[in-house]
This record gives structure tokens, sequence and C-alpha cells, in this order.
């Protein structure tokens, strides 16, 4: 017997503005063609002047307590990936952990850009199989129209906001891969690429936030081949075949990278959860948006096996293997 951190909780909010391609077109020299054909985006959702990351992420995180009938009192541990946190300190998980009205535990964001839920995910479900706590909220969340240079037409039509999470609870369970619960996740990290993909700002270099500055070609050019990687390897390290996967639900930047690691992978699309054209990349939020989505709909079914890639600034890249 061992202990399994098992999703008994899904929730996910996007703010109400929508932004179209053409409203894009409206502010950068681009177009609605162009985008739909190099990225997939039709539309991404942008929160508005007064909506912080931790508002996101409380509305997100109060749908998955209802869903699992808890209240924030119940939880004793949240863990929350985000590049836009409310403040440079304390952690956007505290605003969270207050929003809640949990009084005991603790809270703590992790940084690992479009990679944050991954991380995020690991650490919670690392503390709730050593027995540290028992029900944890892991959340995934970004405004990254904050950050967004509205002047840049390379990066700005391809971001979005929006706040996405789960709710684990550590149960003994066989320790096979027939076991519902997070069964592994596998996290790497490459500084060397930092410069692709960062924030031209930060407290310590020049007292500013920044924004989001990226050398597309050489951060798509990995990002297929990390995925695809880390996921078979967490499949071979698990001895999973690729035929049991149900459904893979990668982090959402571009459609054509979510093909190209499917299709080095050899699994077909129509078992790829694809939000992009809806929330456009949401960086730390896109994998528990794409998740949720996935639920929503009917697609993803309790007891089906899900592989969750991801790859971000860093850079940083992982896939965890869940049986909801
Ligand atoms: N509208 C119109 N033209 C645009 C444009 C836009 N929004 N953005 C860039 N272009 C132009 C470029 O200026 C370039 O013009 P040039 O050839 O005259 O210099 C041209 O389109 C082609 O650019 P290129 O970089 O070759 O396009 P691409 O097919 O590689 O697609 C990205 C660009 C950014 C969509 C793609 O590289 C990508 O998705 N990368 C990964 C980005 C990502 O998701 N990062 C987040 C972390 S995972």
């Amino acid at each position: 017997m061992t202990l399994r951190s098992r999703i008994i909780g899904i929730g996910s909010f996007l703010p109400a503005h929508i932004s179209t391609n053409d409203d894009m077109a409206k502010i950068v020299d681009t177009s609605d063609e162009w985008i739909v054909e190099r990225t997939g985006i039709r539309v991404r959702h942008f929160a508005d002047e007064n909506m912080s990351s931790s508002v996101m992420a409380v509305k997100a995180a109060e749908q998955a307590l209802n869903s699992a009938g808890l209240t924030g009192d119940d939880l004793d541990l949240i863990v929350l990936g985000t590049v836009t946190p409310d403040k440079t300190f304390p952690a956007t998980a505290a605003y969270v952990q207050a929003g809640l009205g949990m009084k005991h535990g603790c809270a703590f964001d992790v940084v690992a850009a479009c990679s944050g839920f991954l991380y995020a995910l690991k650490t919670a479900d690392n503390m709730l199989r050593l027995g540290q706590a028992k029900t944890a909220l892991v959340v995934g969340v970004e405004t990254l129209s904050k950050i967004t240079d509205f002047k840049d037409r390379n990066t700005c039509v391809l971001f979005g906001d929006g706040a996405g999470c789960v709710i684990l609870k550590a149960e003994e369970a066989a320790g096979t891969s027939a076991d519902r619960g997070v069964l592994d996740t596998l996290i790497y990290s490459d500084g060397s690429y930092a410069p692709e993909l960062c924030s031209t700002g930060g407290p310590s270099t020049n007292h500013d936030v920044g924004y989001i500055t990226m050398n597309g070609r050489e951060v798509f050019r990995h990002a297929a081949v990390n995925m695809a990687e880390v996921s078979a390897e967490i499949l071979q390290k698990n001895g999973v075949s690729l035929d049991e996967v149900d459904w893979l639900v990668p982090h959402q930047a571009n459609i054509r990278i979510l093909e190209a690691t499917a299709k080095r992978l050899g699994i077909p699309m129509e078992k790829v959860i694809s939000t992009v054209d809806l929330h456009a990349n949401t960086s730390a939020a896109s994998i528990p948006l794409a998740l949720a989505e996935g639920v929503k709909n009917g697609k993803i079914k309790e007891g089906q096996l899900l592989l969750l890639p991801g790859m971000g600034a860093g850079f940083t890249w992982g896939a965890s293997l869940i049986r909801l």
C-alpha cells in the first residue's frame, strides 16, 4: 500500500472580457488569418484593471472546493504556480489562503512559467505522499495581459488570462498504475535558455515588472521535442503504454506545438485536449484550464488515464501521469 494524491475537485475561471483576433488587429499590424494559421488562437480572455491573479485563483478554487464538497478550512496546503503574482511579495498563495478563509497549514508559490502547474502539482503530491499534508489546493493562474507589451505583435497575440486548479486528497492505494490519483510527475529545467523567454524586468535587476520577451522560433523548436520526450519517459518509467493513455492534456501554447508533440509521441490528435483556440497561452493556468474544459465538455471521465506535458520559460518542462 502507498499514499496517492487523488483529484477530488477541479475548478476554473476565465475573466469575462474576450478579445478576438480582429480586436488585436486594431492594436498591432496583424490579422485573424495570420494568428489562426500560425497559432490556432481565435480568442483570449483579459482580466480588467481590478482583477488580480489571486482574485481569479480564489474564484477557481471556490468552484473546485464546491465540486469536492469542501470549504477552504478543509485545506492544509496551497501550492500556486504563477509568473504574474499580485505583488512581488507576499506569495499570491497567501492572498488565496486569506480569500478562502483558511487559517492553518501553509500556502506558497512556485515560479516555473508555463510548467508552473506541473511544478506545483509535483510539490503538493510529494508533500501528500510524505504525510506532510492531507488536502491540497494546486493552482495555476496568470494575468499575462498585465506583463504583455501591446505594441509587440510577436508576443501580444499569443497570451491570455485565467485560472485553473485541482484539489488533491491523500488516500491509501495499491501502488499500481491502476490507482486513481497522481501516478507520477517528472520536472526538468535548463537555465541556460533563460534569455530565450523571459520578462524584461524584475525587482533586483531594474525595479520594474517588465514585459514578456521571447525568441519564438527557439521556444517552438524545444517545446515539441521536450514535451514528447518527457511524455515518453514518464510512460516508460511507470510501465504504461501509449495506448493506455486516454487523453493528452498538454500546455496550450500553439496548435502547431500540440500537433508536433502528438506526432513525435505517436498519439492521434483525437486524443489531445486542445483549448488554445479559446484561451490562447495562459502559462501556468493552461493545463488545469484544459483539464477543467475536458471534464466539463464530457470528454474526460473518471478513471481515465491522463498525460499532462508542459514546457515554459527557464526553460522548464515536465509531465504528469494521472488517473482521474
Ligand atoms: N501578425 C503578423 N505577423 C507576425 C506576427 C503577428 N502577430 N507576429 C510575428 N509576425 C511576423 C514576423 O515579424 C515575421 O516576419 P518577417 O519574416 O518579416 O520577419 C513573420 O511573421 C514570421 O515569423 P516567424 O517567427 O517565422 O513565425 P512562426 O511561424 O515561427 O510563428 C510564433 C511565430 C511566435 C507563433 C511561434 O514561433 C511560436 O508559437 N513560438 C512559441 C511561442 C510560445 O508559445 N511561447 C510561450 C511559451 S511555451
